[in-house]
């Protein structure tokens, strides 16, 4: 079974309590669940994992990423300020796809920058659950253009 890892970072365990209008309505149980239909439908399995400290994200994307095939990441406030998780996704040599349930280019400046950015495919931000729909798909997408070409691993910087 081919394995997709959806990560979060800090304060996203309080989806469904926290600002709606910026988030949505739907927990974090919710959304993993809407991946994880998704995914079945073509093949794959999710595995999810949420964390609110940095270097608990990190021990696990190295743990599990040697037997996935690509990685589904909404770092919350993590994506604007830590290079060491952006390391761990680099290092992982997976296609990534950085999600965001806001607009995180229609609230605070600094919210704008998200140093994720380069180690990723693409970027959704401001579609709440949708952005998730969007991005597993965009990733199996992805997937099956590697496996025709044959490629196991997906290097960014190539
Ligand atoms: C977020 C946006 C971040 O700026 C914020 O810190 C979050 C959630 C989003 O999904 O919109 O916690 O990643």
């Amino acid at each position: 079974m081919k394995t997709i890892l959806l990560i979060h970072g800090p304060n996203l365990n309080l989806l469904g309590s926290r600002d709606q209008e910026q988030y949505g309505s739907l927990t974090l149980a919710d959304l993993e669940k809407l991946v994880e239909v998704r995914a079945a439908m073509r093949g794959y399995t999710v595995r999810a994992f949420q964390s609110n400290h940095e270097g608990e994200l990190i021990d696990w994307i190295q743990k599990n990423s040697p037997d996935a095939c690509g990685i589904i990441i909404n770092p919350g406030a993590l994506a604007h300020y830590s290079y060491a998780l952006h390391d761990a996704i680099v290092d992982t040599r997976l296609p990534c796809i950085e999600v965001h349930l806001s607009d995180i280019h229609a609230r605070e400046a600094w919210r704008a920058q998200s140093v994720f950015a380069p180690a990723c495919i693409t970027q959704i931000s401001g579609k709440k659950e949708k952005g998730y729909e969007e991005a597993v798909e965009a990733l199996m997408n992805f997937l099956h253009h590697l496996d025709r070409n044959d490629t196991k691993r997906y290097d960014p910087n190539e």
